[in-house]
């Protein structure tokens, strides 16, 4: 990765942590930029801030626990006031990919149970249509060569993500089988047909989930798009 691209996440994660105040319960995202956030709200924590935190990820969890930030389990809450995550693809509608670090499905249950689900990205993330990035789609091992081939009569040349010659697996022991759409026209609609397929654990579209991306540029400048605007 170029040090521009590191720039613009450090940066975007700096700007989305402001957003995090005293008491409150926080989301925390898995990858490369979301690695800063957590490195930020560990800094923070050490200066005195006093949050609890779920893990998208067993990573991500591992960072925050050696950072010192209290790590709860997601089953004693409800909500989330904020969370903080990265993304592969964001388009104007803030229609998002993410799932390129395999933790999807995690990520998503905590996006659903957020208030403030907060995005970020360095700029070469955002697009004017969803697709060039292969969108990750987690199965369930069983069968998957069924699924495989629902996912390729709808076009997506489906392809088994790899670890060491072996499928990959999720923190969930599923597969991931990264597709190619090009670009997609209408993701809300290819997200309703891939979901329904069955052996589909839950696709890398995120729908309207997010509520302002920060964007950070290699120059050090951030851009927040907000929801609906
Ligand atoms: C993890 O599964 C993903 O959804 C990441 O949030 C996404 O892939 C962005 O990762 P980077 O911040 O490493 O680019």
């Amino acid at each position: 990765m170029d040090n521009a691209a590191i720039n613009g996440k450090k940066i975007a994660a700096g700007k989305a942590v402001e957003y995090i105040k005293n008491g409150m319960t926080v989301g925390l995202g898995t990858g490369s930029t979301a690695y800063w956030a957590i490195q930020n709200i560990g800094e923070k924590v050490k200066a005195g801030l006093s949050v609890r935190a779920v893990a998208t990820s067993i990573q991500s969890e591992e960072l925050a626990r050696q950072l010192q930030i209290p790590i709860i389990p997601f089953s004693e809450v409800d909500r989330l006031d904020v969370t903080i995550d990265g993304a592969d693809e964001v388009d104007p509608q803030l229609n998002l990919i993410k799932g390129g670090g395999g933790a999807l499905l995690r990520e998503k249950i905590v996006a659903a149970a957020t208030k403030f689900y907060i995005i970020i990205v360095d700029e070469s993330k955002l697009v004017r249509q969803l697709g060039h990035f292969p969108l990750p789609v987690e199965v369930a091992p069983f069968a998957w060569e069924l699924t495989e081939r629902r996912l390729a009569a709808l076009g997506g040349n489906p392809k088994m993500r790899l670890a060491e010659g072996k499928p990959y697996l999720t923190d969930n022991q599923h597969y991931i089988l990264d597709c190619s759409f090009g670009s997609i026209a209408d993701p809300a609609l290819l997200h309703r047909q891939v979901s329904d397929i069955t052996g589909v654990m839950e696709d890398g579209f995120f729908i309207g989930m997010a509520d302002i991306v920060v964007a950070g540029s290699p120059s050090g400048e951030t851009r927040i798009l907000k929801k609906g605007e």
